[in-house]
C-alpha cells in the first residue's frame, strides 16, 4: 500500500489513478462500488483480481491502492489500452521521457490545432491490426500519443471510424496536463502484478479460481437509442449482454465473487426489466450516478445504474 502524503497537492498524488479520461470511467462511482465490495476482499482473503473490461482502470487502481493482490488480469478489446498499460508496466521511464517532450512541444506550439492534427495523423499511421499482446518497445511512442491525444482531444473521447482510424477532433484546453509523472510511476507499480491482454471478456473464465474477485464494467446498454457506447469498431448489443451473463454464471459456479455494472433501463422505461430478468438469480443494487462523458448533452444529468453481485 502506498503512503499518503499530506500536502497542498493532496495525498492523491501518491495513489495510482487513471491515466486516461475514458467513457464510462468509474471514478465518480468509487464510493458506491467500494461500499458493495465483498467482505472477503476487505479481509485480504482475495488473492486474484480480474477486470475483463478494464477501460480507464478506475476500479483496478482504487483496489490496487488498498489491497495486495498476488495477481491481476486486466482485459480490454481495445488494443491501444493494452499497449499503453503494458508500456507503463514495462517502460515507464521511457514513456515519461516521450511525454515530457510532447508536453514541452505543446507549450511552445504556436497553433495548438496544427500540433494536435499532426499527432493524430502520426497516430493513424500505426498498424491497426497489430498484435497488442506481443510486446515491443516500438509501442512506447504509440502509448505516448494515446495519452497526449486523450489529454488534448475533444472531451477525452476515444472514437475510431470503421477503418479503425482515430477521428476525435481537437479539444479546447488552456493548459492540458499531458505528463503526470508521479501518477505514471504509481500506475506502473500497481501494474506489476497484472497480466494485461487484448482479448474478449470470455477469457476471464481461463483465470478464475475460488480466491478471485471479478469486476465487470461492460459498455452500457443504451438507455435511449442515441446514447454513446461505441469504444471500438464493434457494438455491444443485447446478445452480447446475454453472452456476458453466461460468463457471469459460469464464473459463479467456479467460485468467483463478482460485481457487474450496467445502466438501468428503468430510467427511461419503467417496464424494461431486461437486467432484472437476466440477473434474477443474483443481487441487484440500484445506485445513483452522474454521467460525465456522453454524446447526448442531456445525458449529463443523474441516472440510476445497476450494481449486480453474486454475494
Ligand atoms: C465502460 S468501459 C469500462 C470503463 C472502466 N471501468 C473505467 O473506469 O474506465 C467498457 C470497456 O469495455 C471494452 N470492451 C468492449 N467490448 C469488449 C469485449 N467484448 N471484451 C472486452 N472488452 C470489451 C471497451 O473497449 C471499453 O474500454
Amino acid at each position: 500500500m502506498n503512503i499518503a502524503l499530506i500536502s497542498n497537492e493532496s495525498y492523491l498524488e501518491y495513489y495510482a489513478k487513471p491515466v486516461l479520461k475514458w467513457a464510462g470511467g468509474k471514478g465518480m462511482l468509487l464510493p458506491q462500488i467500494t461500499k458493495h465490495l465483498p467482505t472477503k476482499l476487505k479481509f485480504g482473503a482475495i488473492k486474484r483480481y480480474i477486470e475483463p473490461f478494464v477501460g480507464g482502470g478506475a476500479v483496478f487502481f482504487e483496489l490496487a491502492n488498498n489491497y495486495n493482490f498476488e495477481d491481476a488480469y486486466l482485459f480490454d478489446i481495445n488494443p491501444e489500452l493494452v499497449i499503453l498499460y503494458n508500456v507503463i508496466k514495462n517502460n515507464v521511464e521511457d514513456l515519461i521521457a516521450e511525454l515530457s517532450v510532447l508536453q514541452q512541444s505543446y507549450i511552445i506550439a504556436q497553433d495548438k490545432n496544427v500540433f494536435y492534427y499532426a499527432l493524430r495523423d502520426e497516430y493513424n499511421q500505426f498498424d491497426k491490426n497489430v498484435d497488442a499482446n506481443k510486446y515491443t518497445t516500438d509501442f512506447i511512442r504509440r502509448a505516448a500519443l494515446t495519452v497526449c491525444l486523450n489529454r488534448t482531444c475533444f472531451n477525452g473521447l476515444f472514437r475510431v471510424n470503421s477503418k479503425g482510424l482515430f477521428n476525435v477532433p481537437v479539444g479546447k484546453y488552456k493548459n492540458p496536463r499531458i505528463l503526470d509523472e508521479n501518477n505514471l510511476r504509481e500506475v506502473s507499480k500497481a501494474l506489476q502484478c497484472a497480466t494485461i491482454l487484448q482479448t474478449d471478456f470470455a477469457s476471464a473464465l481461463d483465470y478464475v479460481n475460488s480466491d478471485t474477485f471479478i469486476y465487470y464494467d461492460p459498455p452500457y446498454r443504451p438507455i435511449n437509442a442515441s446514447s454513446f457506447n461505441s469504444y471500438a469498431v464493434s457494438e455491444f448489443n443485447d446478445d452480447e449482454q446475454k453472452r456476458l451473463k453466461n460468463i457471469f454464471a459460469k464464473a459463479d459456479k467456479l467460485g468467483a465473487l463478482q460485481m457487474l455494472s450496467n445502466s438501468d433501463p428503468t430510467n427511461s422505461n419503467p417496464k424494461d426489466m431486461f437486467f432484472d430478468g437476466l440477473y434474477r438469480d443474483y443481487k441487484i443494487h440500484r445506485i445513483w450516478a452522474k454521467r460525465m462523458i456522453n454524446a447526448d448533452p442531456n445525458g449529463r444529468d443523474g441516472v440510476r445504474e445497476l450494481l449486480i453481485t453474486n454475494y
